[in-house]
């Protein structure tokens, strides 16, 4: 049992195999957070709510309960009624008065997990996750609200949500419902945030807490590009193996909002939900609205502990592509070969080369339907260009699967061109603001997806093109922000809902596409990796991680992303050089190992490299099948970090029983003075000896990771090296 109810006490317990989280009734019932961390194991008490303390609690001191309310640790804190910290929930009553408080009225625990309408969230069986829903109540709206806390006992996770339910008379309106709440006493915590740009996405960034309110966010209508729905407050010297570690991270792919608050008390405040900016949800009398689900996590031992909790979580309980524990074909994508100007020879002749060389499936991205052979067209009109492929798709793709690869293809279905049929047809179906120009991006516009004829539509479309031919791969993409938040068929009550119903509606979408067709590979996509979040995971096993497809710029990106997801998420490719971003030319062997720590595939034209390269790719593709296990399933570990020290990168993964381990090190930049360097390593058995493959060296696992491992002498720039151990069988 992960979750008890000490009656008496009136406090809830939940132990994973690491961590202990405490919650504690108050008596006037409302409800407060004792504690959060090491696991505890025994009795528990809630003095840690400083009840007995000024300013006292209501039922003993009415008159001081604006001072209660400001200080009091709360589990899931209301707008309104004298906690002037960052609330939750803010709700209207028909007045237009803004207040609400929760009081517990009851509760239930149950084995096991239930789905969120119409939303991605985590999964368990009734063996691996235990369920307390705490019903809370606000008497004088008739609002219930239900908080979730899903306890993942094995991986150290606690997966949270929210429902609210309109069972009073009157007609309500949330303007904020955040789903996460984490109150605790300041421990000179620093945050640690994702932060980036398109082509740099998910850059590790931290720093101090200061007084006041610092948060991540996005109002552009996907996760972003810019920010990540994930925070971290660590304590102060948390490295990668010491230290204690909060993370929150949010199931969802549209505007969020994770900030941290310290306040006049010394004490913290964490909250992550959906951004309440352009927020707001009208719930007539019966009615109940789903908030997304929060991962959080708790590691005593460091960032490194963290990633691994995330990693494991996400492969075990939010994944669920048969793919996930698969080995993914190796893939060649045509976009930066050919970009659009392609026709079916050309894709032949890479798919015919590309199988010489052991790769397995060809994607044939951007430019093959309407008349699209530049990007200001066609979007929405999701119909082969028979000019380019001749004889049309179902022919293409029965020669390339001939030839020996499978096929996969591109789409940007949530777009609409103003230079499509689609858009001359239904010009309403665009997201615009009455009377206003839309603004223009990428030359397109967005599809009102909070329409369900636009729904359908969309899908039909797509899934017309996947029934008609041999297609085992999809890259899903995503190429501008949502702006003209309008839709012709919502009233002014009910806009601000617009921003969530669109995620709904992809959502729907990508329901619909994995349940008709649930051996299709699914890369979601979005001008790279501008929506890589734990929602987009929930339907595709792997996510576009960035369009900078550099060596050197992937190895801070691929850190940042590691930090929370696992390697075998990550859409990682071997690209041309020059590299068409950067210009940096880097050896062919280090942007092989940098993919490598990814799904692996190529972006290239196979039929214009040098000789040298082909054979290298025969290697590489070699070198995919005989780690792709190791790398998919194993325990991650940052070892060096190019963006903390300037000059070289190193991560290794270790297979879940020890026996092999796999070492990435890149020296970024050459130094004079060269000498080999040393790597303090991790993960290893400290009491088990390891051969270090190709040479007739034999370590400790203690002296790799307390001696440290002394690296070959390398010359010159961006090179690199894959060192393999496995375990020798004697002790
Ligand atoms: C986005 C993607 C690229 C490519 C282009 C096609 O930028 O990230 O990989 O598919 O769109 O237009």
């Amino acid at each position: 049992m992960a979750i008890y109810f000490e009656e008496q006490k009136k406090i809830f317990e939940f132990h994973t195999t690491n961590s202990t989280y405490l919650i504690g009734i108050a008596p006037e019932g409302y409800v407060g957070h004792i504690y959060y961390g090491e696991r505890l194991s025994g009795r528990t008490d809630n003095y840690l709510l400083r009840m007995e303390e000024i300013p006292f609690t209501p039922s003993v001191n009415k008159r001081e309960k604006l001072g209660f309310l400001d200080s009091f640790p709360m589990e899931y804190p209301t707008g309104g009624i004298g906690d002037f910290r960052e609330s939750c929930l803010n709700v209207r009553n028909e007045k237009g008065q803004m207040g609400s408080e929760l009081f517990y009225v009851s509760h239930e625990i149950y084995d096991g997990k239930k789905k969120l309408e119409g939303l991605p969230a985590s999964f368990g069986t009734k063996e691996e996750v235990q369920t307390l829903e705490l019903l809370l109540e606000d008497p004088v709206l008739g609002m219930q609200v239900v908080l979730s806390y899903c306890v993942f006992e094995r991986e150290d996770v606690i997966a949270r949500s929210v429902r609210i339910v309109n069972g009073g008379s009157e007609t309500l309106t949330l303007e904020k419902a955040y789903s996460a709440c984490l109150d605790m006493d300041n421990e000179a915590f620093e945050m640690i945030n994702l932060c980036g740009a398109w082509a740099r996405e998910r850059h590790i960034q931290r720093g101090a807490v200061r007084c006041g309110k610092q948060s991540v966010s996005s109002a552009r209508g996907e996760s972003s590009h810019q920010e990540h729905p994930f925070m971290a407050l660590v304590a102060p010297g948390t490295d990668q193996q010491r230290g204690k570690v909060y993370a929150m991270h949010f199931v969802y792919s549209g505007n969020f909002l994770a900030q941290v608050e310290l306040n006049q008390f010394d004490s913290i405040r964490m909250v992550m939900g959906i951004n309440a900016e352009q927020f707001g949800w009208v719930l007539s009398p019966g009615e109940s609205f789903q908030a997304p689900e929060v991962i959080l996590t708790y590691s005593g031992e460091g960032l490194g502990k963290m990633s691994r909790s995330f990693h494991d979580f996400y492969r075990n309980h939010m994944i669920r592509s048969v793919y996930n524990h698969k080995k993914r074909p190796i893939l060649i994508n045509n976009w930066e070969a050919t970009y659009f100007d392609f026709d079916n020879e050309k894709l032949l002749q890479i798919a015919r080369e590309a199988k010489r060389c052991g790769i397995e499936m060809l994607v044939m991205d951007d430019g093959w339907f309407g008349k699209r052979n530049v990007d200001d067209n066609s979007l929405g009109d999701w119909v082969v260009n028979e000019e380019k492929i001749k004889g049309g798709l179902k022919k293409l793709v029965d020669q390339v699967n001939e030839i020996g690869l499978e096929f996969g293809i591109w789409f940007e279905p949530e777009m609409i061109s103003p230079d499509s049929d689609l858009y001359r047809a239904h010009p309403d179906w665009a997201l615009q603001i009455n009377k206003r120009e839309g603004t223009m991006c990428r030359n397109q516009y967005v599809l009102d997806l909070s329409r369900k004829e636009i729904v359908d539509h969309v899908y039909e479309a797509v899934a017309k093109i996947l029934r008609g031919a041999n297609i085992r791969y999809v890259k899903w993409d995503m190429n501008r922000l949502l702006t003209d938040l309008g839709s012709a068929h919502l009233d002014a009550a009910h806009h601000q809902e617009l921003f969530h119903r669109y995620v709904l509606g992809l959502y729907e979408l990508q329901e619909r596409l994995v349940t008709e067709f649930p051996g299709l590979l699914l890369e979601n996509c979005s001008g790279g990796g501008g929506r890589f979040d734990p929602g987009m995971l929930y339907y595709s096993p792997q996510i576009w991680c960035s369009d900078d497809t550099d060596a050197i710029e992937r190895l801070v990106i691929q850190e940042g992303t590691g930090l929370i997801y696992p390697l075998a998420a990550m859409g990682a490719h071997v690209s041309d050089c020059p590299n068409h971003i950067v210009g940096r030319i880097t050896p062919f062997e280090t942007r092989g190992h940098v993919a490598l720590a990814g799904t692996f595939g190529y972006e290239l034209d196979i039929t214009k490299i040098p000789d040298e390269q082909r054979v290298m790719i025969c290697e590489q593709t070699k070198m995919y099948h005989k780690y792709n296990d190791l790398v998919r399933e194993g325990d991650y570990y940052r070892i060096a970090s190019y963006r903390e020290n300037h000059k070289f990168d190193a991560w290794a993964v270790v297979s879940k029983d020890k026996r092999e381990v796999l070492l990435t090190y890149v020296q970024v930049l050459a130094e004079p003075n060269k000498r080999s360097r040393k790597l303090y390593l991790q993960g290893f058995d400290a009491n088990a000896y390891y051969r270090l493959e190709g040479t007739e060296r034999v370590y400790s696992g203690g002296m790799l990771m307390y001696g440290g491992f002394l690296t070959e002498v390398l010359e010159g720039d961006f090179v690199s090296r894959l060192y393999h151990f496995v375990r020798e069988e004697q002790a």
